[in-house]
Formats: C-alpha cells, sequence, structure tokens
C-alpha cells in the first residue's frame, strides 16, 4: 500500500497486522534462541534473566515507543525522520546524528549476524541429508554418540571456505527480500514466516520440556543472586534486551516510519515486547534443560545453541525430522531479523543518494559481506586477530565478537539514551502526545521513565559495564555504609 505523506507518496505496511508481524518479525530472531541463552549462561544464569526482564519492562519498551514513534511521524530513513522530528519542533536538526549511529550500527549487526545465520543453514543441512540417507524413522543422528554431534560445530569453524560460503548465501536471501520492497518482499517473509515459525516453537519446546532436565534449568534461570549481579552482568542484560528487541540502532525507527496514522504504537509497542520476551523466555526453557542433562556447560557461549539441541534431537524418535523442522523454524526467525537489520541502511542509502531501492541493497549488502568474511574468518584463519585490544573490556575479543560487544555495549545503550533525551526533553510534548496512542496514567508513566527513569538508569549501567573495578567498589563501600548506618 502507498501511504501518502503530503510532499510524496510512500511505501507502507498494508495492514495493522502486516506491522506487527513484521516487527514482532524483526525482534524475534537469533537474538532470542542464540543469543539470549548464551549470554545467560556466560553472565552466571538468574541474575542476568531477571535483571534482563527487568530492562525489557523499564527501558526497553519505553524505548520501544519512543523509536517507532519517531519514525511514524518522521515517514523516512531513521536518520531523516529524528531531522523531522527536531525540525517540527524547532530544535536542532543536528540530531538527526543519532539515526545516523543508528543506521551504521544496524549495518555492522548485519554483517555478523549473516555469519550466525550460514550456521542456521549448515545444520538443515546436516539433517536433511541425514533425512536423505536413513529415511524418516530417526535418521543416523539416532544412536550416533553425543560427543560426535557436538563436534559438528567445530567442525564448521574450522573450515573458512564454507563457513565464508553460508554466510554470503544467507546475505544474499536477505538482499533478495529488502530489494523487492516492503509489500512484496519485507512483508511477505513476515506475514507467512512468522505464524509458521509460533507454530513450530512451541510444539517443539513442549516436547523438549517432556524429555530434558526442566527442574533444573528453572532453577538455573530464575534464581537470583544478588551477589552476581555485577556491573559487567547488567551491561550485558541491557544490550541483549536491546538486541533483542531490536532497540538502539535505527530498526524500529525504519519500521515505524511505514505505519499509518491509524496504528496505536503504544499498544503495538507492548505486543511486540511480550511476544519477543516470551519466546527468549520459553528458547532458554527449551535449551538449558538439555545442557544439563547431557551435562554440558552452561557458559559454552555462542555454540550453546547448536550444540545442545541436536544432542536433544538425537536422543527422540524422529530426531532428524524434529531437528530440521527446529533448525528451519530458526532460519525463519533469522531472516525477519536480518531483513529489519539490511532495510535500516538500505532506506537512508537510496533515499540520501536517490538511488532505486535494489541498487542501494546491492551496495549496503557488498558492504555486509566484506566485513561479514572478516567475521566469518573469526573463527579459523583469524582466530588470533584482537581488533580491540586496547580497550579492557573487549581485549580478548576476535574480529566477531567485538562487532557483537560494540554494537551491544556501546552503540546500543548510547543510542538509547540519546533517544530518550530526544523524544523526553527535546521534541516538541504536543508532537510526542499525538503519535504514541497512550492515555491517562500509563502517558504519565511512560514519560516519567522517558524523561527521568531510562536515561539516568542507562548511563549508570553503562558506566558500571566499562568500568567493573570503580562500581565494584562503590557498591562494596556502599554496603559498608549501609552496616555502619543500621550497625
Ligand atoms: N532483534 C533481532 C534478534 O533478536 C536482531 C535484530 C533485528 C536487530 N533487527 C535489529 C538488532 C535491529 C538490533 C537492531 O535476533
Amino acid at each position: 500500500m502507498v501511504v501518502s505523506t503530503g510532499s510524496s507518496e510512500r511505501e507502507g505496511w498494508s495492514s495493522r497486522s502486516a506491522f506487527i508481524l513484521a516487527a514482532v518479525g524483526s525482534a524475534v530472531g537469533l537474538g532470542n534462541m542464540w543469543r539470549f541463552p548464551a549470554e545467560a549462561g556466560e553472565n552466571g544464569g538468574g541474575a542476568f534473566v531477571l535483571f534482563y526482564i527487568f530492562c525489557v519492562l523499564l527501558i526497553g519498551l519505553p524505548v520501544l515507543l519512543s523509536e517507532v514513534l519517531i519514525g511514524r511521524h518522521g515517514q523516512a530513513s531513521a536518520p531523516e525522520s529524528v531531522r523531522r522530528v527536531a525540525r517540527d519542533s524547532k530544535a536542532p536538526e543536528g540530531w538527526s546524528v543519532l539515526g545516523s549511529m543508528g543506521v551504521f550500527a544496524a549495518f555492522l549487526i548485519l554483517s555478523f549476524y549473516c555469519v550466525v545465520g550460514g550456521w542456521v543453514v549448515y545444520y538443515i543441512g546436516v539433517f536433511l541429508s541425514d533425512l536423505f540417507q536413513t529415511g524418516l524413522s530417526g535418521g543416523a543422528f539416532a544412536g550416533r554418540p553425543a560427543e560426535e554431534i557436538e563436534t559438528l560445530l567445530p567442525g564448521l569453524f574450522g573450515n573458512g571456505s564454507l563457513m565464508v560460503g553460508l554466510n554470503l548465501g544467507f546475505l544474499a536471501v536477505t538482499m533478495f527480500f529488502v530489494a523487492r520492497g516492503i509489500s512484496s518482499g519485507i512483508e511477505c517473509v513476515a506475514v507467512y514466516l512468522m505464524p509458521m515459525f509460533f507454530v513450530l516453537f512451541l510444539g517443539i519446546t513442549i516436547y523438549g520440556a517432556f524429555t530434558g532436565n526442566f527442574g533444573d534449568a528453572v532453577t538455573y534461570l530464575f534464581t537470583f543472586d544478588f551477589s552476581k549481579l555485577t556491573g559487567e552482568v547488567m551491561l550485558a542484560a541491557v544490550g541483549q534486551a536491546f538486541f533483542s528487541l531490536s532497540l538502539g540502532v535505527a530498526g524500529m525507527m525504519t519500521y515505524g516510519a511505514y505505519a499509518s496514522r491509524e496504528t496505536n504504537l503504544g499498544e503495538t509497542s507492548g505486543i511486540i515486547a511480550g511476544a519477543d520476551t516470551a519466546v527468549a523466555l520459553i528458547a532458554g526453557l527449551a535449551i538449558f534443560p538439555i545442557v544439563f542433562a547431557a551435562g554440558l556447560s552452561a557458559s559454552a557461549g555462542p555454540g550453546l545453541m547448536f550444540q545442545s539441541l541436536p544432542i536433544a534431537f538425537q536422543a527422540m524418535p524422529f530426531g532428524s525430522l524434529i531437528g530440521l523442522l527446529f533448525f528451519t523454524m530458526v532460519f525463519f526467525a533469522a531472516l525477519t531479523s536480518s531483513v529489519s537489520l539490511l532495510e535500516a541502511p538500505t532506506a537512508y542509502v537510496f533515499e540520501k543518494f536517490k538511488l532505486s531501492r535494489p541498487v542501494a541493497t546491492v551496495i549496503v549488502g557488498v558492504g555486509a559481506a566484506v566485513l561479514g568474511i572478516l567475521s566469518a574468518l573469526s573463527f579459523n584463519e583469524l582466530a588470533d586477530f584482537r581488533p580491540l585490544a586496547l580497550i579492557p573490556i573487549f581485549s580478548e575479543a576476535n574480529f566477531f565478537d567485538a562487532l557483537d560487544g560494540v554494537t551491544a555495549k556501546l552503540f546500543m545503550p548510547i543510542g538509547a539514551i540519546l533517544t530518550c533525551i530526544f523524544v523526553g526533553w527535546v521534541a516538541d510534548a504536543k508532537l510526542i502526545d499525538d503519535e504514541n496512542g497512550l492515555d491517562g496514567v500509563l502517558h504519565q508513566v511512560w514519560r516519567a521513565l522517558v524523561r527521568f527513569v531510562c536515561p539516568i538508569v542507562l548511563t549508570l549501567i553503562l558506566a558500571a559495564g566499562l568500568f567493573p573495578e570503580w562500581f565494584a567498589k562503590a557498591m562494596s563501600e556502599l554496603q559498608q555504609g549501609f552496616a555502619v548506618v543500621f550497625g
């Protein structure tokens, strides 16, 4: 559908539900099924998870609404939308930097996201070939020793050219849909793939809950141990919340720009955040029972989902078929997200340089391919390359981890802080009220969160995460202070 914006005719979502599906599709992805369990495991479980939920409700949701609202008012790419809100509020148009920074970060994320997308494709291939060899009844997976299945991922990591090939393949599929535009490309993936995703996902989780170590997983994920909540854990949790909700880096501004005036943005933001968080928690409950039952390490990092689940599939009847369905579903979810990551920079490039959408897609795609190759090679050829050796919290990171860390722990929180200041203090209050679709108390609460709570809490978390020793010292002094005061 074409939405009239006064000055020009531009593409938009064909309905409210198409917008919701596309936005949920952007949010739900590898962030939920791959990154969330890995981060939870690396950051000690319960403290991370509960702080993550706190971040989604108190920070993620208000920022999400702020972003779609900027996009919907601006009806343009992220930098231009911010500029228009600033212009209509008689504020400095230099605020558009907020959008430009986001577009750049989305581009960085896209590059390594497609590397992980490539791993998903590899597993689809593994299960498919298994099915062909042995038929439906179980596949060669059944009965294979767990150790052998665990070596699949290291095997893939060791093969640089295969990693690069899969990465480029995944990126090419993403480019195909973005080049086709909103209604015949992006919306099409979301409207067909997201419902299929939810059906498959629920089926597999229910199945998994009955076979693994469910109780241990619940304890691990939901037991809050205050002493484990360090500055690093808090920053990791807030970064994960933003990554999962596609926030802080222009993604949701870009999608909001295709929303029509009739869409209630407050309500829509609630649906997006609710669905995304539910999927992350369910993914955790599906993956950790298997991790514990199989004696794997919870802190295995990026390999967690790829190593734990195939072990469970191997023990199930029809294991290869279930494995194939599962990874196909992850592929769908990843694709609806990578499409949104590519759309943010592409929309900017075609608008700014007056190019056609397909040409802009190719330009951004080629850039992402170059960076993606470096990420794919960080698991083999470039394993010892430490691009950010000088920055303490990233000193151990290879190229892939560095991009992931810098975007989630710097770009996203900083982008979100600026978004809150912009929406809460700079933009015209009347303009914001007209867009947000909230009334009464909810409106007041949202406004207070955006103006005060989010920017302050985010700044503190950012400081605590970047200077963990400082934070630990401050906390222990605070504790001593309490001890003195309360005897
Ligand atoms: N939210 C997606 C996921 O969880 C990833 C993603 C898609 C994203 N678009 C984004 C992250 C924009 C940041 C910004 O997999």
